[in-house]
């Protein structure tokens, strides 16, 4: 997508052909860095810090973690270890392991003299592919945004609820569940965002609500506890969110928060939507609350905010009392019978295993 009007991608790799450019995600909205990861241990901290986020782009930044590691030495024991490095640095997203297993099947039967460039091709083709299913998502889910426009009286914009950041920060390009409302936008049709802020890192406050700024989509903030009230009052009409993992009976495993939103959105009878490229289901588990593992991150991110004073400088404020503990699970998840639809590359399914089944057969008969 465009930054004033120049079109970027969220990884990139640099001129030497040695690193990744990524933007970092900690210092938006306030300012706008790259940065560069030069080493292993450069993607590791980029995906554990969250200097960048998001299922796909997590899973982009391993793929090219691993070739940056392979640059100097490509036996099967550097691949181990680089593999095992990236793999560590967050349990929630499955795309991570998605693309670090791809990355090795690739690699292993290769001689090591063969192994750095196809790891290098492995990440770019990587990249390419998440931009063309997030697109494919969109122009699905853009057929329920004109549905819903068609049947809103003329002038009224199809009012969409979303929360944390599915956006094109969080893949490489597009967003997931911000591809219908780009491309709904694009095409004129007339969108109006609600954006969660998404305590407590505010993905939705910084990240969100920057990027539909930058690409001129109309959208207000809202704290996270507003939502159910806005859906009372019938002024959404439908919520898209994103996903870490789905499990193969469509289960949604997404940031905290999450689950209030399906539940308030049931309770209404407001469509629930959740768009992913396939690379973001597990097909190895059905339960998601047993089964999928969910971070717990440190204290510091719920008890200590980040802002822009009015001398422009950033800066962090602690909100309680200096000994008050906190607890901070990042994700949650939205068991299937809250989800009205999946919105993947393959078109719109049941969040079922029949579902996931009729768009996936290859998959789901394994
Ligand atoms: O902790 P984060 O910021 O990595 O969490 C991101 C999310 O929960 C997104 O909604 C999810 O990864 C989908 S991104 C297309």
């Amino acid at each position: 997508m465009k930054i004033d009007g120049t079109a970027y991608r969220s990884i990139w790799p640099t001129a030497d052909g040695r690193g990744a450019g990524i933007i970092d995600q900690t210092k938006l909205p306030h300012a706008f860095v790259t940065l560069e990861l030069r080493s292993l241990e450069d993607a590791a901290t980029a995906i554990r810090d969250m200097w960048v986020r998001g299922a796909p782009l997590i899973g982009a930044t391993a793929a090219y973690g691993l070739a940056i590691a392979l640059l100097d030495a490509a036996d099967d024991a550097t691949l181990d270890d680089a593999y095992s490095t990236l793999l560590a640095t967050r349990p929630t997203a499955i795309n991570l392991r998605w693309a670090l297993d791809a990355a090795r099947e690739r690699l292993l039967p290769l001689p090591e003299a063969e192994r750095r460039a196809a790891a290098w091709s492995f990440a770019r083709e990587l990249c390419d592919e998440d931009i063309a299913l997030n697109h494919a998502i969109g122009r699905h889910g853009l057929e329920i945004i004109r549905d819903i426009a068609a049947r809103k009286p003329a002038g009224e914009p199809v009012n969409i609820l979303t929360h944390c950041n599915a956006g094109w920060l969080a893949t490489v390009d597009w967003g997931t569940a911000t591809s219908p409302i780009y491309q709904a936008h694009d095409e004129g049709i007339a969108v109006h965002v609600f954006v969660d802020e998404t305590r407590p890192r505010n993905q939705g406050a910084g990240l969100t609500a920057w990027e539909l700024g930058r690409h001129g989509v109309p959208h207000r903030l809202i704290v996270d506890n507003a939502g159910g009230h806005l859906m009372q009052r019938g002024e959404v009409d439908m919520v898209i969110v994103g996903t870490d993992r789905t499990t193969a009976r469509g289960d949604v495993c997404n940031k905290i928060g999450t689950y209030l939103k399906a539940l308030a959105a049931h309770d209404n009878g407001v469509p629930f939507y959740v768009a992913l490229p396939s690379p973001t289901i597990d097909w190895t588990v059905t339960d998601g609350l047993r089964d999928i593992p969910i971070e717990e991150r440190g204290e510091d991110e719920v008890t200590v905010i980040h802002g822009k004073l009015a001398d422009g400088s950033v800066t962090k404020v602690r909100i309680t009392p200096e000994t008050t503990p906190a607890a901070n699970p990042a994700f949650d998840v939205t068991p299937a019978r809250l989800v009205t639809g999946l919105i993947t590359e393959r078109g719109i399914c049941a969040a079922s295993a029949e579902g996931l089944a009729g768009l996936f057969p290859e998959r789901a008969a394994r």
